[in-house]
């Protein structure tokens, strides 16, 4: 079938691919309609890798994915041919430890779309188990429904900030999960968001989603200071640090208040400096998310009620035949985008 292959580093192809998959009971077949590109995807086609996952043989990219359903087995009971379905990318393996846990996104064995040696999804057709595919409303896309990946990261981080009606959060970072983040800390409770980043393009669609969402640009006001005469000198409630830049380090702890939260949601290599008599003298505690745990259903729920608009942040769309195209436009890194759609 025809798919976007990531040959090697900076070398991507539309070509077709050979794959055989086979159609379990509990499996769906499923049309791909539309597939978001993310960071990471951007990160292999640049690099060649992220960390350990190495790129050695040719991939197919894309994790953030809505399709319609074109085949089930014959145990699937809750999913109907023609449904619109989006997709959890990342399956694991239902014996292991973490599962038992109720951990299973820090599942070792986990197979993820896009992440090597596994293929992604941006190709005609996939194969995928009913359990993680969620049937969109109707109204809503199939491009809408390949935003519920980045967005559950979003609901994820706002699950572990255990948001409370009326807090005060921070997002630092006003990239794609920067507003997964404000718009589901908004949809969770939040009276009141504060956003940061050093790019006004970022501040401002977010700033224009709604007005309790708070632009602060780091590259003119100095961020302790800002919100600190903002919240009358105590602190917002819950932090995200959505930026993945060390050099916010250890600084924004200062913007927490007493008791608050702080959700580690940026990653870096690294290491980071962390002021540990601050943190306890403040009673702060800190959360860490790694990608979500039942999200997606969440996700689509806060779509369909209104009290999230999904649609504004699908920046700029191509069509398949233009993927490459959409790849390069993606790695350019306009500030103004946020989410590059590629749809089927
Ligand atoms: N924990 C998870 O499961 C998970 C999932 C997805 C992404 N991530 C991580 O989240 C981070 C953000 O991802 P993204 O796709 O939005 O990336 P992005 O590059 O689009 O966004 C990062 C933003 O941070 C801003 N920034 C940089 N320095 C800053 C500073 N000093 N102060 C304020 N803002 C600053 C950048 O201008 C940019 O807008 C990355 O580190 C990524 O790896 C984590
Ligand atoms: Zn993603």
């Amino acid at each position: 079938m025809k798919a976007l292959v990531l040959e090697e580093k900076k070398k991507l192809s539309l070509r077709d691919f050979p794959i055989a998959e086979t159609l379990g009971p509990y499996d769906v077949k499923i049309q791909i309609k539309a597939c978001g590109i993310c960071g990471s995807d951007v990160h292999y086609y640049l690099e060649g890798a992220i960390g350990d996952f190495i790129v050695r043989d040719p991939m197919i990219l894309g994790h953030e994915a809505a399709g319609i359903i074109i085949e089930k087995g014959e145990q699937v009971t809750d999913l109907a041919l023609g449904d619109l379905v989006c997709m959890e990318p990342g399956i694991p393996n239902r014996r292991s430890h973490e599962v038992m846990e109720g951990m299973y996104n820090i599942d070792p064995e986990v197979v993820f779309w896009a992440t090597p040696p596994i293929h992604g999804c941006l190709r005609e057709t996939v194969v995928h188990p009913a359990q993680f595919c969620f049937k969109l409303p109707k109204g809503m896309s199939a491009a809408e429904g390949a935003m519920m990946e980045p967005l559950a990261i979003g609901i994820e981080a706002a699950k572990k900030a255990a948001l409370k009606p009326g807090d005060t959060a921070l997002v630092v970072g006003c990239g794609t999960i920067g507003v997964m983040c404000a718009i589901s800390a908004l949809a969770g409770g939040a009276a009141k968001v504060f956003i940061s980043d050093v790019k006004q393009e970022k501040l401002a669609i977010a700033g224009a989603y709604d007005k309790n969402i708070i632009p602060v640009n780091t590259a003119k006001t100095d961020l302790v200071e800002f919100i600190t005469k903002e919240t009358g000198g105590k602190g917002c409630n819950v932090i995200f640090e959505a930026s993945g830049n060390p050099r916010v380090y250890p600084d924004f702890f200062r913007c927490a208040k007493k008791g608050g939260k702080v959700v580690l949601v940026g990653m870096m290599n690294g290491t980071v400096p962390i002021d540990v008599a601050f943190l306890q003298g403040r009673g702060l505690s800190i959360e860490t998310i790694f990608r979500y745990i039942n999200c997606f259903d969440r996700a689509v729920a806060l779509v369909n009620s209104g009290k999230i608009e999904i649609k504004r942040f699908i920046s700029k769309t191509f069509p398949f035949e233009e993927a490459i195209a959409a790849y390069e436009y993606a790695a350019a890194g306009h500030p103004e985008v946020v989410k590059v759609m590629i749809e089927l």
